[in-house]
């Protein structure tokens, strides 16, 4: 089973954190969220917001390809970048994975300008 490396954050995991063995077929969310991770799901993981955005640093040709709404939803996402997935939907596949959790979600940024 695949190895997921989280990049520190610097609130939701200051130090970084590597998880082995993660399930096959889970989201990342919900495998971060198992390891108290707690990435923002503000709709419930039903990929209607931005908020469990994520960068894959490393393995993200390894999931399958995100749907066009999620494309649609990344594109109001913040700090958008190539390899950006929503957690919620990324399903973890036979391949180690590293993972940013960007600074600031949409809301966030809102406050911060
Ligand atoms: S939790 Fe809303 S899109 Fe993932």
């Amino acid at each position: 089973m695949p190895k997921i490396t989280v990049l520190p954050h610097e609130t939701l995991c200051p130090q970084g954190a590597v998880i082995e063995n993660a399930p096959q077929g889970e989201t990342v969310l919900d495998v971060l969220l198992d390891h108290d991770i707690e990435v923002d799901h503000a709709c419930e993981k039903s990929c209607a917001c931005t908020t469990c955005h994520v960068v894959i640093r490393k393995g993200f040709d390894s999931m399958e390809e995100p749907t066009e709404l999620e494309e649609d939803l990344l594109d109001q996402a913040w700090g958008l970048e190539p390899e950006s997935r929503l957690s919620c939907q990324a399903v973890v596949a036979d391949e180690d994975l590293v993972v940013e959790i960007p600074k600031y979600t949409i809301n966030h940024a809102r406050e911060h300008g």
